[in-house]
């Protein structure tokens, strides 16, 4: 990047010069961060290893950690990998959503978007300027818009926190509607494999893929490198020492020197009087956690407590994607 200036565009209008703005940056090989559905990306074009080599630098990412390839529709996907007539139906119904497919991948991707794994990710969000800028100016190659280690950003705020300077451009288009990554599933194994649980919970991913007698969710052995690579590296931990506390035990905290993350309910039932809460979400409603549990990870460093507990959750349906993260965020490794 020449300079260090970045330029912050709010979008209201689809169509306008502004999206013309950054899928030509796109196109001569600069960064832009773009919201999603999911989280905000990093996005570069995939089919320019200096631009992709990029991302990596600016993120202070792993080099053996591959990225997702953006695409605007199903179409797009047959030019960069091969797709198992089986699960053409499967692939559109999900699609496009907050679900990554990981697929056997075709020479035009270069390897150092799949970090030299014959296999690549494959997203078609639904986010509107998502989608308008694969259209311009995909396929486009995408982390979460976050310095490697830190939790996704799910606002322009936080992706401005991060990467100020570093890229050309950061679209601004609000709060992300699901708040944590896709759904990662690898169909290039006997049997689907969710590699990352999501917004596309499991239950309802063994139903779509009932025909193949549903999926299986991966557990990488203690000795064994994980299938997806970037599921080895410490996530969305604050620097600050964070502990995950049962919901009956909470109270012990109430007031405090300790930031209280915790849902509605709890606070209701458990911290009528304590000062020291941040609602993370509604247990009854617990996508609003998912939405918010980034912002929430990222206020333990920005508050003047020392440290946090944060609220133990179920691990069904959504909450299952949510501890998922939850439990990364606590442990240190
Ligand atoms: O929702 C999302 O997926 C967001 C938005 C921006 O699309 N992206 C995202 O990217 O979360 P990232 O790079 O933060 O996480 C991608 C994950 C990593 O754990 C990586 O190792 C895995 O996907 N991955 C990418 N390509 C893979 C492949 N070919 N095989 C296995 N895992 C892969
Ligand atoms: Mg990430």
């Amino acid at each position: 990047m020449n300079g260090n200036t970045t330029k912050v565009i709010k979008i209201s209008d689809l169509y306008n010069d502004d999206i013309q703005y950054a899928c030509d940056i796109l196109k001569n090989g600069g960064l832009v961060a773009f919201p999603t559905e999911t989280v905000y990306g990093l996005g570069a074009c995939a089919l320019n290893p200096e631009a992709v080599k990029k991302i990596f630098e600016v993120k202070g990412r792993p080099q053996d950690n591959p990225l997702i390839v953006h695409l605007a529709s199903f179409e797009q996907v047959n030019e960069v990998a091969y797709v198992e007539e089986k699960y053409v139906n499967v692939i559109k119904r999900l699609t496009p959503g907050p679900v990554t497919f990981v697929l056997k991948k075709k020479s035009i991707i270069p390897p150092e978007v799949t970090a030299g794994l014959d296999t690549v990710g494959v997203r078609i969000p639904a986010h509107p300027i998502a989608q308008r800028l694969a259209q311009c100016a995909g396929p486009i190659a995408a982390p979460s818009a976050n310095l490697s280690g830190k939790p996704s950003p799910t606002d322009a705020k936080s992706v401005i926190e991060d990467l100020f300077g570093l890229v050309e451009c950061i679209i601004d288009a609000g709060e992300s509607a699901f708040g944590i990554e896709s759904t990662i599933i690898d169909l290039t194994k006997e049997k689907p494999l969710v590699l990352r649980p999501g917004p596309i919970t499991i239950e309802e991913l063994n139903e779509i893929f009932k025909e193949f007698g549903g999926v299986e969710f991966y557990v990488p052995k203690a000795d064994e490198k994980p299938l997806a690579p970037g599921m080895k590296y410490r996530h969305y931990a604050p620097e600050k020492t964070l502990k995950m506390v049962e919901p009956e035990k909470i109270q012990e905290y109430a007031n405090k020197d300790v930031l209280i993350l915790c849902t509605l309910e709890t606070c209701e039932k458990y911290l009528k009087d304590a000062k020291n809460i941040h609602i993370i979400g509604e247990y009854a409603r617990p996508y609003t956690i998912a939405q918010n549990l980034y912002k929430s990870l990222r206020l333990v460093d920005k508050s003047p407590y020392p440290e946090a507990v944060i609220e133990k959750l179920p691990e069904e349906g959504i909450f299952f994607s949510i501890m998922n993260r939850i439990k990364k965020a606590v442990s240190k490794f």
